[in-house]
C-alpha cells in the first residue's frame, strides 16, 4: 500500500519566507517522491482558536493557498484542501477526546506558552492537540512532516492512537513524525526566530517596495564601512547563505572579513537574490490573486478527495466504538 504523508498549516497570517524555508520547501519538494502520496491541509478550525474575524480568516485562508499554488504545489500530485472541507474531523476529535487523559494535554508547551503571550485561553485552545490528532488520524496518515515545535502534539496523536487501539482492537494507523530538527531555525529581520508573531518578518510576496524596505531593516552590529566584518554573526549573511550558491557565499564572506564593504551592500545583494528568486513564483501568485474561483476550485476538488478518505476512517471508527 502507498504510504501517506500528510501536514497541516494554520492559515493565521501571511506566509513568509521563514515557513518558506522551514516546511513549505521540503512539502513541495516531496512532490518528486513516487512512493507516497501527499495530503496538505489548512487547519481553518484551528485558526478559529486566535481569529475571531470571519472576513480575516477568510482572506488569510485564501492567500496561504495561493501561496501554495504559486510555489509549485501540484493539485495533480498533492491534494491541497481545507480542514473544513472534512466536517468528520470534528466527529473523530469528539470521539478521540472521550479518550484524552486531561493530563497529558495539561502538559503540552503550546498551550501554556500561548497563555503567557496573552492568547485567550478557552476550550478549543485546549484542546487543539485532539483537533490535530484527528486531522492526522482520519486520513490513514504514516507520515507527518512538521517543525520541532509541533513534536509534542505528534505525541499526543500517538499516545491516542495506542489508546484507541487497545481499547477497540487495531482501526487507526498510528502515525510517524518526521521532525526537522535539522531545518535550521530562519532569523528574521531583528535576529529572532522568523516569525508572524514577532512582526520581524520577510514575506516572498511584498511589493518590491515592501520587500526592499524589510531588507533594508535587517539589524546589523554598527560596524562602518572600512572595518572588517564578521559574516557568521550576521543576520543578512545568515538569510543571504539560502539563496546563494556554495561561490557566492564564499565571496560575500571574503568580502566581509576584508573591510570596506558596508552592510547595506550586502543587502542589496540579498534583495537581488530573494527578487530572483521569488520573482517567477510572484507573478503566478498575482495571477492566482486575481482569479480566486480557480483557487476555490482546487480547495474543493481536493476536499472531496480527502474527505472519501475519511469517510472510510470513519465508518471503521463508528463500528468499532459501537455507533450505529
Ligand atoms: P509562525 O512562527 O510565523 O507563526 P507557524 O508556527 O505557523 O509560523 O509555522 C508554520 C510552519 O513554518 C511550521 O512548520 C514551522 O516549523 C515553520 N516555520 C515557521 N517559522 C520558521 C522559521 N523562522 N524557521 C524555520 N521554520 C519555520
Ligand atoms: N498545529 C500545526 C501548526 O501550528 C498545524 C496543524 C494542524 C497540523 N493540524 C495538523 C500539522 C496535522 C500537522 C498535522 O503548525
Amino acid at each position: 500500500m502507498m504510504k501517506r504523508v500528510l501536514s497541516g498549516i494554520q492559515p493565521s497570517g501571511r506566509l513568509h519566507i521563514g515557513n518558506y524555508l522551514g516546511a513549505i520547501r521540503q512539502h513541495i519538494a516531496s512532490q518528486d517522491d513516487p512512493h507516497v502520496d501527499r495530503f496538505f491541509f489548512l487547519a481553518n478550525y484551528h485558526s478559529l482558536t486566535t481569529i475571531n474575524d470571519a472576513d480575516t480568516l477568510r482572506e488569510l485562508t485564501l492567500d496561504v493557498a495561493r501561496t501554495y499554488l504559486a510555489l509549485g504545489l501540484d493539485p495533480k500530485r498533492s491534494l491541497l484542501f481545507l480542514q473544513s472541507d472534512v466536517p468528520e474531523v470534528c466527529e473523530l476529535t469528539w470521539i478521540l477526546s472521550t479518550l484524552t487523559p486531561m493530563g497529558l494535554l495539561q502538559r503540552c508547551v503550546s498551550y501554556k506558552d500561548k497563555v503567557a503571550r496573552g492568547i485567550q485561553s478557552n476550550h478549543g485552545l485546549f484542546a487543539y492537540p485532539v483537533l490535530q490528532a484527528a486531522d492526522i488520524l482520519i486520513y490513514d496518515s504514516h507520515y507527518v512532516p512538521v517543525g520541532a515545535d509541533q513534536k509534542q502534539h505528534l505525541e499526543v496523536c500517538r499516545d491516542v492512537a495506542i489508546k484507541f487501539n487497545l481499547t477497540y482492537g487495531d482501526t487507526l494507523v498510528v502515525p510517524d513524525a518526521v521532525i526537522r530538527d535539522e531545518v535550521a531555525v530562519i532569523p528574521g529581520i531583528d535576529g529572532q526566530k522568523m516569525s508572524k508573531s514577532y512582526n520581524n518578518t520577510i514575506d516572498m510576496f511584498g511589493s518590491d517596495k515592501e520587500l526592499k524596505a524589510q531588507v533594508m531593516s535587517i539589524v546589523t552590529d554598527s560596524k562602518g564601512l572600512d572595518e572588517p566584518k564578521d559574516p557568521d554573526t550576521c543576520n543578512v549573511f545568515a538569510l543571504y547563505k539560502f539563496f546563494a550558491t556554495a561561490d557566492e557565499q564564499a565571496e560575500m564572506a571574503e568580502r566581509y572579513r576584508a573591510g570596506g564593504y558596508g552592510y547595506g551592500h550586502a543587502k542589496l545583494e540579498l534583495l537581488a537574490k530573494l527578487k530572483a528568486y521569488f520573482g517567477p513564483f510572484r507573478e503566478k501568485y498575482l495571477q492566482l490573486a486575481s482569479h480566486p474561483d480557480d483557487v476555490i476550485d482546487v480547495l474543493k476538488t481536493c476536499g472531496l478527495k480527502a474527505r472519501t478518505t475519511a469517510s472510510e476512517t470513519m465508518a471503521r471508527v463508528r463500528s468499532a466504538v459501537g455507533i450505529f
